[in-house]
């Protein structure tokens, strides 16, 4: 701790620090990259000791009112899992700084929607040995056989890897099309792509609800979709219409959409079946979308559960936030804060549209970022500018920064590029600065925070393998093999749907 800091837990560190020569933590001099005078100032009262008091009070008369209310005993007839993809607990932290700053508040002491939820956990983040970890398959195969309805959104292709988790097996994430199979060497009618397996094969097939981007995974090479994109399959298939003869031969409605008016007009009368997708690839950024004619993750999110929402029995839905990963690989750190404020909204829109008492939602990451949240600014500094501090050679550096990826500036003489005098300096496609030039940035090994609301939600507090997860929302559920919250000592219940389930999947497993 540095001795002027209003910092609040640590008051006898900061006194030891204060006293001793601390070459771990250096006085700097504040350079003129950050002017006080723009920085919007605290809420006075935060400089009273008593305010701080009455806010941890309050935070326990919060957490009283939570074990009282406690849905512990109820079971979740809906389930609702976020996925920020590469959202990790640094991204969170700065994103809802931004969130603050963009509301003239200093921004720290704001909260993103789910960082209200009773309960918090993380979970590890290794792989065995494959990028695509958990068994999402299981949990949505597990809501259709227990007569609930499940369906997908995402701002990613529907065929990209975390939204494919939900209802497609492949050996390898990039077979999104029969094109790509082949590309490996492998024939398409033995390992059949993910697209296909979307439109054709359970649980994809039984899906109620599929929107977001990937319109050129299910049209052939020779034709181009609404909006000029060319597709990409080799064999001649158009998914697509595939699609809608299957339901035409089931007897159900359905209704394919492909821009935000026509998902508007399908919220007004919902068909059994809804398929939305908006773009040729993945969906466009929040920032660089048109928002006339481009739905939000949020309004995706809305119909979603509008239209899952009418079966009884209930429902499974998976929301990813898909776009956080690719902003951050690009080191385009606006675009990854403003892609997780999205999702942050999105969820905000799903706790008002379900109740507390018999719907969960869990939003959670599958990995982290490299981005670090570093330098000793003073309290409501632009979170997207420079530290308020500089490097040995009086250079200026980011408050965010990452530690590899496609931003890295050669060094000029030994010393540091400053970032800072260049043109496109904080334009939303300015990456950047970073250490280690790579392609593409990478992945974090650290864990990814976990966030609850609703029926049993104690149960995912902790530290655990990311795999639980789809097993605890079963079991908040009563989906599924395993334990179940309704009846704590069952394992299952074996109805011919559910066994039928379970073959399938030791038949894929095996
Ligand atoms: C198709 O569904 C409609 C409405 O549910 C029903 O009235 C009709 O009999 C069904 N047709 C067939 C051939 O099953
Ligand atoms: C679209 O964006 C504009 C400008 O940011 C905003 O004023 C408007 O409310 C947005 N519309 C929708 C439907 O979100
Ligand atoms: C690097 O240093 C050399 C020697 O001091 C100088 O001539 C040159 O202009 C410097 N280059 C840049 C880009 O500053
Ligand atoms: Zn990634």
């Amino acid at each position: 701790m540095r001795s002027h800091m209003l910092c609040r837990f640590v008051f006898v560190l900061t006194l030891a620090a204060a006293q001793a020569d601390d070459r771990y933590h250096p006085e700097r001099v504040a350079t003129a990259s950050v002017s006080p005078t723009s920085r919007p100032l605290p809420d006075r009262a935060e400089l009273s000791a008593q305010h701080w008091v009455q806010e941890a009070q309050a935070g326990i008369r919060a957490r009283q009112r939570g074990a009282r209310t406690s849905t512990a005993d109820r079971v979740a007839r809906n389930v609702v899992m976020f996925l920020g993809d590469g959202m990790s607990v640094t991204t969170l932290a700065a994103a809802r700084t931004l969130l603050g700053q963009r509301q003239g508040r200093p921004g720290e002491e704001s909260q993103l929607a789910f960082e209200t939820f009773p309960t918090v956990g993380l979970t590890k983040t290794y792989c065995v040995n494959s990028q695509i970890a958990s068994h999402l398959d299981s949990i949505a195969a597990w809501a259709l056989a227990a007569g609930r309805d499940a369906g997908i959104v995402t701002t990613t292709r529907v065929t990209h890897a975390s939204p494919a988790g939900v209802y497609a097996r492949a050996a390898n994430r990039n077979w999104e099309s029969d094109a790509n199979v082949r590309q490996d060497n492998q024939d398409p009618a033995q390992c059949r792509d993910i697209a296909y397996q979307l439109i054709h094969s359970f649980p994809g097939n039984h899906l109620k609800v599929v929107l977001g981007g990937g319109r050129r995974e299910f049209i052939p090479t020779t034709s181009i979709d609404e909006e000029g994109t060319w597709g990409r399959r080799t064999d001649g298939r158009n998914l697509l219409e595939e699609w809608q003869q299957d339901k035409i031969r089931r007897n159900v409605t359905y209704r394919y959409v492909w821009n935000r008016d026509q998902l508007m007009s399908a919220n007004d009368d919902l068909p059994d079946y809804l398929l939305g997708l908006f773009e040729g690839n993945h969906m466009q950024y929040n920032l660089e979308a048109d928002n006339r004619t481009e739905p939000s993750l949020a309004e995706l999110t809305e119909v979603a559960i509008r239209s899952l929402s009418r079966n009884e029995k209930g429902f499974f839905l998976f929301v990813e936030g898909g776009r956080i990963d690719h902003a951050h690989h690009d080191n385009l750190v606006e675009l990854a804060l403003d892609e997780t404020l999205e999702m942050s909204a999105a969820v905000a829109r799903a706790a008002e549209l379900l109740s507390e008492d018999d719907s969960l939602i869990v939003v959670t990451a599958d990995h982290a970022h490299v981005m670090t949240l570093n330098g000793y600014s003073p309290r409501g500094t632009d979170i997207l500018g420079p530290s308020n501090d500089r490097d040995e050679a009086g250079v200026p550096y980011m408050t965010l920064s990452y530690s590899n990826g496609p931003g890295f500036r050669p060094h000029i003489n030994g010393t540091r590029a400053d970032v800072t005098t260049e043109p496109n300096y904080r334009r939303v496609e300015w990456m950047s600065h970073v250490d280690v030039p790579l392609e593409s940035e990478t992945h974090g090994g650290e864990d990814v925070a976990v966030f609850a609301r609703g029926p049993q939600h104690a149960m995912f507090a902790g530290l655990y393998e990311q795999s639980q997860l789809p097993h605890l929302m079963a079991y908040a559920a009563c989906i599924g093999p395993g334990l179940h919250a309704c009846s704590a000592a069952a394992t299952h219940v074996l109805t011919p749907a559910l066994l039928a389930a379970i073959v399938w999947l030791t038949m894929l497993k095996g």
